[in-house]
């Protein structure tokens, strides 16, 4: 199994995990967190976005076009932003760290 943190928009760390090729999406599901995820993984809603630690992010297979696009969209948007859809679990992503963006606890609009 492939483990990931999630922590939450007031910063509660949640473990959660799935297997190699699940997408971090249905992990983040399976763990309770507020992920939509309302198109289903089509890049089409944006209610998927999480907020990569720095780390990590360098280490995931880049964005597509269409998922900047999408991103562009998402409320809340930083540099290390991706749809949590589009992120598929590996073995090398073990111990991934994942933030929820919280609209009301945006650190750019306190
Ligand atoms: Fe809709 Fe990811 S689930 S963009």
């Amino acid at each position: 199994m492939v483990k990931v943190t999630f922590i939450s928009s007031n910063g509660e760390r949640i473990a959660a995990e799935g297997k190699a090729g699940d997408r971090l999406l249905s992990a983040g599901q399976a763990a309770g967190m507020p992920l939509e995820g309302t198109c289903e993984g089509q890049m089409a809603c944006s209610t998927c976005h999480v907020v990569v630690a720095k780390a990590w992010f360098e280490r995931l297979p880049r964005a597509s076009e269409d998922e900047e696009d999408m991103l562009d969209l998402a409320a809340g948007v930083r540099r290390t932003s991706r749809l949590a859809c589009q992120i598929e679990l590996t073995a090398e992503l073990d111990g991934l760290e994942v933030n929820i963006p919280g609209e009301s606890h945006d650190m750019q609009r306190r």
